[in-house]
């Protein structure tokens, strides 16, 4: 397998993983009474799923094959329920993690894909790392305000459907990451 696909099918299962996981964390908010912070770990579940998307495109193309995200990811309902802690430990462990990829796991996937030559896995890796940037910066500043007993309240929340970007405001102009005009966000809903 080339380095590009196994750092293909790395991203996949790390997308695919948070995106369950979020949900996960969004429901135990959401239990919690946390509703801004519900609302927006179903916003980052989404865009994770948007990441997915794009990555299992690129795969596709690197190798000509379809590429299935069953083949890819292997983890049990039992593993995921264990990863889900109180709403606190849980917006610190999606920071963290959405660092992890900023800084380390894109960075060097996107070094590799640009030293192949390969500009749709570069185009993928680049979208979704500046897109894990924003998320990083949205749990950073939901747990800032939660540890000062002041939790962020919406009502809802939009996310773009070509790169993953979240914004909690309804965007007018065309998305600072995909440069995609505001209709190609969707906007979620508080449902409680
Ligand atoms: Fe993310
Ligand atoms: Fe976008």
């Amino acid at each position: 397998m080339s380095i590009l696909e196994e750092n293909l099918k790395d991203a996949i299962r790390g997308e695919s993983n948070a995106r369950r996981k979020y949900q996960l964390y969004a429901e135990r908010a959401k239990k919690e009474g946390l509703k801004g912070i519900s609302l927006l770990f179903e916003a980052v579940s989404r865009a994770e799923s948007v990441h997915v998307k794009n990555h299992l495109k690129a795969l596709s193309v690197l190798t000509g094959r379809e590429a299935l995200v069953e083949d890819i990811v292997q983890i049990t309902e039992e593993e995921l329920n264990n990863l889900v802690g109180d709403t606190r430990s849980n917006l610190a462990n999606a920071m963290e993690g959405e660092r992890h990829e900023f800084k380390v796991m894109y960075k060097t996937f996107l070094k590799n894909a640009k030293k192949e030559g390969q500009n749709v896995v570069e185009l993928t890796f680049n979208l979704a790392r500046q897109a894990e940037n924003i998320h990083r910066k949205l749990f950073s500043r939901f747990l800032t305000r939660l540890e000062k007993n002041k939790p962020i309240d919406l009502g809802e929340i939009h996310v773009c459907t070509i790169c993953g970007n979240v914004e909690l405001s309804k965007p007018t102009s065309n998305c600072p990451i995909c440069d995609h005009s505001p209709k190609f966000f969707d906007t979620i809903r508080a449902s409680f």
